[in-house]
């Protein structure tokens, strides 16, 4: 990749090559106070100004990178804001907004929604079918991944492929504490991922094996630590340690590795993949 100037720009019509697009939530209002999955505790404090600072290194490092960074504004009373990644997919002029299981983040939706439609994304359509965004579909190449189970419905798969007019690769999750895609599977480039087997079913694991033949397959502790919440712009990713197995299995692929540690967010069950909602641009606007 080409290393590119910061295009502070909304206003480009062709990305430079490498510039990727996204929408992040300050954690303004971030703490736990319900408990959605098994990493809640809402005994536990949240310290604010230390997710603060983890949630800014992410942002400053991927701006640093040269991305663009769309912001969407806190809202009080939804303390999960700040993962974006649930906040839609968003391909191109399109995206599809999320339907939230719990009740805790519906409320999420119309801002996203708004979020998106400003962002210049054209086409906004409401899901029908209970669909946690990017941090269960992730499009990989041409096809989508798109993980169902503890959040996204069965059905939801069939309606992101129609809507987005792409294939789309249902995969069961079936371990609690990897329960959105993005927990149990990094998306390193358009080929190639990262995943630990043991989160999906049978199916999914003969799925991914035959899809992904070259995979980096991550080691339990890695997993069960949500290392695989990471971002990668193709060329560079961003982890919560460079000290782990799969960071270290990363870098001998030849990407470039820095960390951002996002520990104070894990406690409401995310890290750093979960804090960003990518605008996928597969061809220039129209
Ligand atoms: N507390 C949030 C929830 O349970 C965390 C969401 C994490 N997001 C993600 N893309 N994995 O919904």
């Amino acid at each position: 990749m080409s290393s590119q100037p910061a295009a502070a720009s909304s206003t480009v019509t062709a990305p430079p090559s490498g510039q990727r697009r996204y929408l992040m939530c300050p954690p303004t209002y971030f703490q736990v106070c319900y408990r959605i999955n098994p990493w809640m505790h809402p005994d536990e404090p949240v310290d604010p100004a230390r997710a603060g600072a983890q949630w800014r290194r992410v942002y400053d490092q991927l701006l640093a990178l040269g991305h663009h960074i769309d912001l969407v504004p806190a809202e009080p009373g939804l303390p999960d804001m700040v993962f974006a990644a649930n906040g839609g997919i968003v391909i191109d002029d399109r995206a599809l907004i999320p339907r939230f299981r719990h009740e805790q983040r519906r409320p999420e939706s119309t801002h996203y929604a708004a979020a998106i439609a400003e962002s210049g994304v054209r086409d906004v359509r409401q899901a029908e079918h209970v669909n946690e965004g990017e941090g269960d579909f992730r499009l990989v190449g041409e096809c989508i991944l798109a993980g169902t189970g503890p959040r996204s419905d069965p059905g939801a798969p069939a309606e992101v492929a129609e809507y987005f007019g792409r294939t789309t690769v249902p995969l069961t999750l079936v371990d609690p504490r990897l329960y959105h895609l993005d927990t149990a599977l990094a998306v390193l480039d358009a080929e190639t991922v990262a995943y630990w087997p043991p989160a999906f079913d049978d199916a999914s694991r003969r799925q991914l094996r035959d899809l992904y033949p070259d995979a980096i397959i991550a080691s339990e502790p890695d997993a069960t630590a949500l290392t695989l919440n990471l971002i990668s712009d193709g060329t560079t990713v961003i982890v919560n340690s460079d000290q782990t197995r799969l960071a270290r299995s990363i870098a001998e692929r030849g990407y470039a590795v820095i960390s951002a540690p996002t520990d104070e967010l894990l406690k409401g069950g995310g890290g750093a993949k979960c804090c960003v909602l990518e605008h996928h641009r597969t061809r220039p606007p129209a």
